[in-house]
C-alpha cells in the first residue's frame, strides 16, 4: 500500500470542530446542519472523534457528484490517511464501520460491479409473496413474545429484532440462529470492545449456513449467492452474506422505530395514517425525507487532491455523506415535497453504491409498522415525548428506547 502523505492536509490543521454526533443527538438536527452550512458552505469539516477530522458533505449536488466520481473518491478505506499511518487499527471502535473488508461495500470499479451483481440478482429473484409471509410471521412472533404486563420497549423488543430476523429468514437461516446473529450484531456495532469476537462468531454461524446449503440447496438468498458467477468462492459468498446481514440491521431498525415514534408523538400524523389519509408507504417516505435512518452515511476517501463545494480536499481525507442535511437542501425544494409520493430523497444513497435492498427493506418496514398498528392498536407512550432518548451514534438518528403501554390484539 502506498503511504498517503500527511503534509499539506488542510483538514488536519483545523481545530475546535463540531462533533459529527452533535448532528444526530441534538433536538433540531436541521438547525445544526444549517449552522455548519452557514459557517463552511455545503462541505464542512467536523470531528468524528477526538483527533479524527472528516468532511461532512451536505449539499445534494455535492453528494451526487462525489458518489459518481470514482476517480477522485474511493470506497476503499485503505485510502484513509489515518488507517494508512496506523492511527486507526482493527481494534478501534470504528473498525466495524471503517476497516476495509473484501466485499462490494468497500470496493470500487469493476470489482465492485462484480461483487454487487449477486446482491442485486439475489434480491431481484426473491418472490414478494413468500418474502411478505416470512416478514409477517416474524413480526407476529415478536409481538406474541412481548410481556403481558408493564411497559414494552418497542425498540428493543420489536424494531431492533425485525431486521435481523427477517433478513436472516431471506437467507434461509432458522429463527434460533437469527437470534444468535442478532446478539452478535449488537456486540459488533455496540461498544466495540468485543466486536472482533462477535464478528468471529457471526462468521462461524454463516459459514455453517453456507455448508448446509451446499449439500441441501433451497429457494433462498444463500443458494442464489452460491450459484451466482460473480462470487468466485465460498469466502466471497460469506463476505456478501455478512455485509447484507450487517447493512440492513441498523438502518431498518431506525426506520421502523422513527416511524412508530412519529405515530406515537404526533396525534395528527397518527390519525392521518389510521384514517387512511396517509398510506403507510407515504408515512415511511415522510421519515426518509425528514429523518433518514442513515443521517450521515460513511464514507468516501479522496484518492487525489481536489476541490469540492469550495473546500480543498486532500488525498487521504475522509468524506461523510450528510444525507439528512441534503434532503433539506433548498436546491431540492425545501420541506414541501414530503408526503407527496416524491422519492427524490437521498435516504438510500445514490450512484453505483446506492442501497440494493430498497424493495426488500420497504416491504419489511411496511409490514413491521402495519403489524404493530394492527396488533397493538391502543399503544400509547409510557413516558413524555421529550424523554425519549436518542441513539448515541454519529451515523443514525433514532430513538434508543420507545416505551409504550399496549394490549395485544389477538387474531
Ligand atoms: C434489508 C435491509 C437492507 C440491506 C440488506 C441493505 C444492504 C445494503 C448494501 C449491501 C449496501 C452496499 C451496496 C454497495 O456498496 O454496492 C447498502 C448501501 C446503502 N444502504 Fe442499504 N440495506 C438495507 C436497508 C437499508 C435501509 C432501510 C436504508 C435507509 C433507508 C439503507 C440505506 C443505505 C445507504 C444510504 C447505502 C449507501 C449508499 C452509499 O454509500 O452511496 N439501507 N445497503
Amino acid at each position: 500500500m502506498t503511504p498517503v502523505p500527511k503534509t499539506g492536509c488542510y483538514l488536519e490543521g483545523l481545530s475546535g470542530l463540531t462533533s459529527l454526533s452533535a448532528t444526530t443527538t441534538c433536538l433540531d438536527p436541521q438547525a445544526a446542519y444549517r449552522r455548519l452550512w452557514e459557517t463552511w458552505g455545503p462541505v464542512a469539516p467536523v470531528e468524528l472523534g477526538p483527533g479524527i477530522p472528516v468532511w461532512l458533505v451536505m449539499g445534494y449536488r455535492e453528494i451526487r457528484s462525489v458518489v459518481r466520481d470514482e476517480l477522485h473518491y474511493s470506497r476503499n478505506s485503505s485510502n484513509w490517511r489515518l488507517i494508512a499511518d496506523g492511527h486507526i487499527g482493527p481494534e478501534s471502535g470504528l473498525a466495524p464501520i471503517m476497516f476495509p473488508r473484501d466485499n462490494a461495500y468497500f470496493s470500487d470499479g469493476d470489482k465492485h460491479r462484480r461483487l454487487r451483481a449477486p446482491l442485486v440478482a439475489g434480491l431481484a429473484g426473491l418472490r414478494e409473496q413468500h418474502m411478505a409471509q416470512v416478514i409477517r410471521e416474524t413480526c407476529a412472533r415478536l409481538i406474541e413474545r412481548m410481556p403481558d404486563e408493564g411497559p414494552i420497549d418497542l425498540v428493543a423488543l420489536y424494531a431492533a429484532q425485525v431486521p435481523m430476523l427477517t433478513v436472516a429468514g431471506l437467507f434461509g437461516i432458522a429463527p434460533e440462529l437469527g437470534d444468535r446473529l442478532q446478539a452478535c450484531v449488537i456486540g459488533l456495532f455496540g461498544s466495540g470492545e468485543d466486536s472482533a469476537e462477535r464478528f468471529g462468531e457471526m462468521e462461524t454461524i454463516v459459514a455453517g449456513v453456507i455448508s448446509e446449503h451446499r449439500t441441501a440447496p433451497a429457494e433462498d438468498l444463500t443458494t442464489a449467492f452460491l450459484n451466482h458467477p460473480g462470487h468466485r468462492d465460498d469466502g466471497e459468498v460469506l463476505a456478501s452474506m455478512l455485509l447484507m446481514l450487517g447493512a440492513g440491521w441498523e438502518t431498518l431498525q431506525v426506520w421502523i422505530a422513527q416511524t412508530l415514534r412519529i405515530m406515537l408523538t404526533d396525534p395528527r400524523f397518527e390519525a392521518r395514517v389510521r384514517g387512511g389519509h396517509l398510506g403507510i408507504d407515504d408515512a415511511l417516505d415522510h421519515v426518509l425525507w425528514a429523518d433518514p435512518p442513515m443521517a450521515n452515511q460513511p464514507t468516501r476517501w479522496a484518492v487525489a487532491d481536489t476541490v469540492l463545494g469550495g473546500q480543498r480536499i486532500a488525498r487521504g481525507d475522509a468524506l461523510i455523506l450528510g444525507l439528512a442535511a441534503a434532503n433539506s437542501d433548498s436546491w431540492v425544494g425545501g420541506h414541501d415535497r414530503r408526503d407527496s409520493g416524491n422519492r427524490a430523497h437521498l435516504a438510500f444513497g445514490v450512484g453505483p453504491h446506492a442501497c440494493p435492498a430498497q424493495r426488500a427493506s420497504r416491504l419489511i418496514a411496511r409490514i413491521a409498522v402495519e403489524t404493530a398498528l394492527h396488533r397493538l392498536p391502543d399503544a400509547r407512550l409510557a413516558v413524555p415525548a421529550s424523554e425519549i432518548p436518542l441513539r448515541p451514534s454519529p451515523w443514525t438518528r433514532g430513538p434508543e428506547h420507545l416505551l409504550v403501554t399496549a394490549t395485544r390484539a389477538r387474531f
